[in-house]
């Protein structure tokens, strides 16, 4: 079994290593694009390929190795949630929802071929992410695990969790959230999935305390909340190249943001708020941890 350790490389390096091994994970998970039905499987592949920057697996390898797991383990939860967040991305581009026509620098899911095999390509790709979780479990023997498994990862996704908090956006256009509601909306349609990426390895870690498993639970939160913080900031400071997606997306649809809310200072300081909050869970943790801690800075510094 191999064990993730920290090859002493710089925080950016290891979450590159690690973005890159979630990728060749996916890679074994995703249909042919040959194989027939051709078009939704072009799609699928096409809406999980391009260059993400697969924080989400990252987080799962990265909570792997504060836990000191195998490597072995982590690749189906891995792909479990990006597969998800893939799925998700093509849907919150539809016309219906933000309208956008780019995403990782290239025409979205829908553009690129056409709305409904974009929206057919979602919801296979939201069933793959269950089937690559169970699938996974089952070929190491480790079914057992399943059952909690699912239900993490199913409440992350749905009514209560990702597609909860995009209900909420989408019937916050135009509307003054107060800051409670935004916080709310953000956790769910964006934090939800990053504390599944979180949580997920602790469903099979034998040795984890009650104590470390709440403090992951409130460095998730808190990651989640920053990391959707700083996609509304980036949606006003950044330039559309550099991000792959629509400079100013937010404001020419009047979407709550914590940029329309508090202003760009006003944003940057709950910012830093949250990422102290972050790092501050982690106290819990030594060495092994860096990388979390790491992936906190990465969030709040990320300028796409
Ligand atoms: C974008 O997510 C959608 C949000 C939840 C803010 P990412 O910024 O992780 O998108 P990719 O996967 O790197 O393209
Ligand atoms: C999307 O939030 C959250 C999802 C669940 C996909 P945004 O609408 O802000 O994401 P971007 O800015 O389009 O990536
Ligand atoms: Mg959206
Ligand atoms: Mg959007
Ligand atoms: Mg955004």
């Amino acid at each position: 079994m191999t064990s993730l350790q920290d090859s002493g490389a710089g925080t950016l390096v290891q979450i590159q290593q690690l973005a890159e091994l979630a990728e060749q994970a996916l890679e074994r998970y995703l249909p042919a694009a040959a194989s027939a039905p051709t078009r939704l499987h072009e799609a699928m592949r096409y809406a999980v390929t391009g260059g993400g920057k697969r924080i989400r697996p990252v987080l799962v390898y990265a909570t792997g190795q504060a836990l000191e797991m195998p490597v072995e383990q982590l690749h189906g939860p891995a792909c479990a949630v990006e597969i998800i967040h893939a799925y998700s991305l093509i849907h919150d581009d539809l016309p219906a929802m933000d309208n956008d026509d780019l995403r990782r620098g290239r025409p979205t899911c829908h553009k690129a071929f056409d709305e409904a095999t974009a929206i057919l390509a979602g919801d296979a790709l939201q069933a793959l992410a269950f089937e690559v979780l169970i699938q996974d479990l089952a070929e190491q023997s480790r079914a057992r695990y399943g059952c909690e498994m699912v239900l993490m990862l199913a409440r992350a996704t749905g009514h209560l969790g990702m597609a909860g908090g995009q209900a909420i956006d989408l019937a916050a256009v135009n509307q003054k959230l107060g800051l409670e509601e935004l916080a709310n909306m953000h956790r769910l349609k964006t934090g939800a999935l990053i504390e599944a990426s979180v949580l997920l390895p602790t469903v099979f870690c034998e040795k984890i305390s009650d104590k470390q498993k709440h403090a992951l639970q409130k460095y998730a939160r808190q990651i989640g909340l920053a990391f959707q913080i700083q996609d509304d900031i980036l949606d006003v400071v950044g330039d559309t190249e550099t991000l792959g997606k629509p400079q100013g997306a937010d404001h020419a649809l009047n979407k709550p943001t914590y940029y329309s809310l508090l202003g760009l200072e006003g944003a940057r300081a709950k910012l830093r708020d949250v990422h102290k909050a972050a790092l501050d869970a982690l106290s819990e943790f030594d060495q092994p941890a860096d990388l979390l801690r790491g992936i906190a800075d990465y969030i709040v510094e990320r300028s796409h």
